[in-house]
């Protein structure tokens, strides 16, 4: 994969497939802004990057708040003269796993918040900056729960459609300006959110694995590999896609 000095942010880098995402950019030789609500996170992730021969920085950003995401953007393109990759991964569950007349306005608000309105933010400024250099590459971190009902999940349901949806429209948008944007929909992978749900119950690990053909949860690292490969070039002609990655459990 040709990632050379390419210019990356990514939101949410402090921890699971966002960190993994950083740390595998670097790997191939892209400068690398790892960012995320949780400074000091995103800093281990930057400093793991520099001493394994990468170049990382971090930033704490918080998706939902625009100014915050505007100065990410305004920074980066300040120190390093482009944004030529940005991959909008920051994400949250619900708090209470509840049928939709039980769901709370808290869980609603706060989810919808990050995993929407954050990637619209992102996708927004990024956009005008890849506008403005003459092109650039996207990759949206949606879900297989964008793809395929859920239970028990309505905002991140929601929220993981709409980024599929914006993927695509946004995609349909840009494709004459040189600008790809693609998602993935990863289906249960080790990470801190994984761990969230598997908190529920003892046998909820158990359970999950029955609908996987794969008979195991994917890791980080396997869906680091799908995203960089689709900002990179060798993807270069596919836009407006999402890459399911989900050990089979969408069949
Ligand atoms: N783990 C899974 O099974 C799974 C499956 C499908 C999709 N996803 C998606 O993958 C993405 C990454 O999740 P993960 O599993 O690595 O979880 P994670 O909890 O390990 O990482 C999420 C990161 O996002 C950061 N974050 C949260 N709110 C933020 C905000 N407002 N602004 C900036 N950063 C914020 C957190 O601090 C954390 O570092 C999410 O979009 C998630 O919905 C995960």
């Amino acid at each position: 994969m040709n990632l050379e000095n390419k210019i990356v942010i990514i939101t949410g880098a402090g921890s699971g497939i966002g960190a993994a995402t950083a740390k595998l950019f670097g790997h191939h030789g892209a400068k690398v802004i790892a960012s995320d609500i949780n400074l000091k996170n995103a800093q281990n992730t930057a400093d793991a990057i520099n001493a394994s021969g990468g170049k990382a920085s971090a930033i704490k950003t918080d998706v939902t708040q625009f100014e915050e995401v505007e100065s990410l953007i305004a920074n980066t393109v300040k120190e390093y003269g482009r944004l030529d990759v940005m991959v909008n991964n920051a994400g949250i569950g619900g708090k209470h796993q509840l049928k939709t007349a039980d769901h709370t306005h808290d869980d609603w608000h706060n989810v919808i918040a990050v995993n929407q309105t954050g990637v619209f933010y992102c996708m927004k400024v990024a956009i005008k900056q890849m506008l403005v250099q003459g092109g650039g590459s996207m990759v949206n971190v949606a879900s297989l729960a964008g793809l395929k009902a859920s239970g028990n999940n309505l905002s991140y349901s929601a929220s993981k459609f709409a980024v599929v949806g914006m993927t695509k429209s946004a995609a349909l948008e840009y494709g004459r300006k040189n600008i790809r944007i693609n998602a993935v929909c990863p289906g249960f992978t080790h990470s801190a959110l994984l761990d969230q749900l598997l908190s529920v119950s003892p046998d909820m690990a158990n359970k999950l694995k029955r609908f996987i053909p794969m008979g195991r949860f994917g890791e980080a690292d396997e869906i680091a590999e799908a995203i960089c490969w689709l900002a990179s070039e060798n993807s270069k002609f596919i836009t407006g896609q999402t890459l399911t990655l989900d050990g089979g459990t969408s069949l």
